[in-house]
């Protein structure tokens, strides 16, 4: 390891002791997509290798999906809801303006003891989310706590562009941490980057102070997610490169260290592309956006507990989550797991 990143670690480490999913029962297809916009199955999938996505109902909002994660997660863990710490919830779907999507998490698991807020970062949250525990875990500041990407993107999705509504589904994923000081595992190292000067490439205007709910907006397609596909394209392929070769350098490892790479799944040709630039073989890289579409925030925890139950990886691996996102947001974790 880095002698800097040696030297800044404490006896804390900062481990996953359980994880959890949730995805709302009713999936679309790209078949019934193909009735509702110009498009086909072909096209998305060569395009994206999605084939279909988890949507809510009308009654399922962005903190009931969390807490079924986070159930999960606390079940596996054997964590009482009482003892958590800390929970932060990684959204860009929050519940209301205000209060915090976390408020709701809290209430319905009656985590009493907990301090949570959200996170927007987008599609990198839940990774930004991780190092955050990781330094309040490794500074000794809390003992444990939830992270929680989750999103119903299906509900800021203009269902008539095709540009965009083919890409995006609804879910959350949850992870407890833990403060262990026996071993090696945990959370090896961090990075986190933002660009805000290409906020444009992806972004959702309504409901904010810029377009106050009490003006009538001059363009009302605002109220939902717009996306310059081919720009986000080229800077997510680059930054996931960026965001993964300097986790391997700053911890002295190589890929042959590495067991399974959990990206963010946007598009499954952008994470071929960046895994064939970072030389990943292919069984190192986990993929399910072809049943999921991109959930943002929810990508990597989802993605993280198929991969742990199906056995793909196990104690003792070293992994690596990596996301990107609006904002520009993007960064990277390693993890013993
Ligand atoms: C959106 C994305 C799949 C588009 O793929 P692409 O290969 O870049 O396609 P383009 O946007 O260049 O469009 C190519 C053509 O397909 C058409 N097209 C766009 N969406 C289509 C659809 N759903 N079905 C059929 N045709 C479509 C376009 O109109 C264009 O037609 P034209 O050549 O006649 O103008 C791809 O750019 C992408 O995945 N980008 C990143 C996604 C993203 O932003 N994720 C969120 C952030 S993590």
């Amino acid at each position: 390891m880095n002698k800097e990143v040696e030297e800044r670690r404490t006896p804390c480490r900062a481990v996953i002791t359980g994880y959890g999913s949730f995805a709302p029962e009713k999936k679309l297809t790209n078949e019934e997509l193909a009735k509702m916009v110009d498009t086909s199955d072909e096209w998305i999938t060569t395009r994206t290798g999605i084939k279909a996505r988890h949507i809510t109902s009308d009654n399922e909002s962005t903190a009931f999906l969390a807490t079924e994660a986070a159930k999960k997660a606390l079940a596996e863990a054997k964590l009482d809801a009482s003892e958590v710490e800390l929970i932060i919830v990684a959204t860009i779907t929050p519940e209301m303006v205000f209060p915090s999507t976390a408020s709701f998490v809290q209430r319905s698991l009656q985590a009493k003891k907990a301090w949570v807020f959200d996170l927007a970062a987008a599609c990198s949250g839940f990774v930004y989310g991780l190092s955050i525990v990781q330094q309040f875990i490794e500074s000794g500041r809390i003992k444990n706590a939830l992270v929680i990407g989750a999103e119903t993107l299906s509900k800021i999705t203009n269902w008539k562009d095709r540009t965009s509504c083919i890409l995006f589904g609804d879910g959350a994923g949850a992870v407890v941490i833990e403060s262990k000081e026996d071993g090696r595992r945990g959370i090896i190292y961090s990075n986190m980057y933002s660009d805000g000067d290409c906020w444009e490439a992806l972004n959702c205007q309504a409901h904010g102070s810029r377009h106050p709910s009490n003006r009538p907006l001059e363009d009302p397609k605002k109220i939902y997610m717009e996306i310059k596909g081919r720009e986000v394209y080229q800077q997510a392929v680059r930054r996931i490169v960026e965001a993964v070769t300097e986790c391997l350098e700053k911890c002295n490892l190589t890929m042959d260290d590495i067991s399974m790479v959990i990206s963010h799944q946007m598009n499954a040709r952008i994470i071929e592309s960046a895994s064939k630039r970072l030389k990943i073989p292919e069984e190192k890289v986990f993929l399910n956006i072809a049943e999921y579409g991109n959930t943002s925030a929810a990508s990597v925890p989802i993605a993280f507990n198929e991969c742990a139950r199906s056995g793909r990886i196990k104690h003792g691996d070293i992994i690596i989550f990596v996301a990107f996102g609006a904002g520009l947001t993007w960064g990277a974790n390693v993890i013993e797991f």
